[in-house]
């Protein structure tokens, strides 16, 4: 177990270690037939073919488990070199991730790509930037804590690191099963009739709780749209705003984050948000409440959106806190990596 020794964040508590450990004992027995992909190559042996991820991708229950025997364990050292294809000593996070936790380029990039290993392979998938690509194969080689806040993100549930996005609709007819009503706490309902999925309903009067502890009000203006809804919504912008424009701000209907129940507009939903308390607020502490800023400055060419400093998605504390660790706090980057680490 040295290896948790060398961790960038210092000696790993023994909590965490037992943790680490049970996550990959759960991850390599969440199907009664066979262990995920990745795992079985980790261990060395030859992976079955695709995985996907256990339970339905709206409740998240996991399937059925089964304890492995001893033999079916990789050497964790060992899996974790072998994911990254690499070795070497430990290096700071904040040299692999630029000063600001940005997506400065390396200055010398890792051999990630390609071949011969696992992470190659999912980075290759995932059309990331190679900048960033050169980086995560960097920290998932040198720092344990990249597998682990992965690890973290796989055991949550499934449907909060779904990719919805312009090439990656939600399924035929979807309707989130638990949505309550948006009735006002410590935030402001802006209007009758919002509603969110139950997690993220609690989630913002977490977040607005703290808010208001501050003397800033959250408004929630605009939340779950059924894809009717979304049908009325985006055209009517193709009507008032020609569907070139419309297409840069309103997704299409069965494309829209909005009908996962999860996302929510604050305030104006115009730029002026931005420079508010409330979208300062937000900006600097919704990741730890579990929300993250879908289509920041900069940023419309991958997520096919211009900014939108208003439209915020639960997505939980630990994919969150990837997001923001590992990604620069670009959240489509996040999820287009994990949904090809879940579709290798
Ligand atoms: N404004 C976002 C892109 C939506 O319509 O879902
Ligand atoms: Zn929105």
């Amino acid at each position: 177990m040295g290896i948790f020794l060398n961790s960038n964040r210092g000696p790993w508590p023994l909590f965490k270690q037992v943790f680490f450990l049970s996550c990959l004992l759960c991850l390599s027995s969440c199907t009664k037939s066979e262990p995920p992909a990745f795992l079985v190559e980790l261990a060395g042996g030859k992976a079955p073919g695709p995985s996907k991820p256990a339970g339905s991708p709206e409740t998240g229950s996991p399937g059925a488990h089964e304890e492995p025997g001893d033999g079916d364990m990789p050497d964790l050292a060992e899996a974790i070199a072998r994911l990254s294809g690499t070795g070497g000593d430990t290096v700071p996070a904040d040299v692999l991730l630029g000063e600001a936790g940005g997506i400065a380029p390396l200055s010398a990039p890792a051999e990630t790509t390609g071949e011969g290993n696992l992470l190659g392979r999912v980075l290759d998938l995932s059309g990331l930037p190679r900048e960033l690509r050169d980086k995560l194969g960097k920290a998932a080689a040198e720092d344990p804590a990249f597998v682990m806040d992965l690890l973290d993100c796989l055991e949550g549930d499934p449907f909060l690191r779904r990719l919805v996005d312009k090439t990656h609709p939600l399924p035929d007819g979807y309707e989130p099963r638990d949505l309550v009503e948006l009735s006002g706490g410590s935030y402001h309902a802006g209007r009758p009739g919002l509603a969110l999925r139950r997690q993220a309903a609690e989630a913002l009067e977490e977040m607005a709780a703290a808010a208001r502890a501050e003397g800033i009000t959250l408004t929630a203006s605009s939340s779950y749209r059924s894809y009717r809804y979304q049908v009325e919504v985006y055209n009517r912008n193709v009507r008032e705003m020609g569907r070139a424009l419309a297409d840069r701000e309103s997704a299409r209907p069965g494309y829209s984050q909005h009908q996962t129940g999860l996302a929510l507009d604050f305030g104006s939903i115009d730029d002026s948000f931005a420079e508010t308390r409330a979208g300062r607020w937000m900006a600097e502490h919704a990741g730890s409440f579990g929300w993250s800023l879908s289509y920041p400055q900069g940023y419309e060419e991958a997520t096919g959106y211009r900014w939108e400093s208003w439209h915020y998605r639960y997505v939980g504390k630990d994919l969150a806190a990837f997001i923001d660790n590992w990604f620069g706090g670009i959240q489509q980057y996040a999820l287009q990596f994990i949904h090809a680490w879940e579709n290798q």
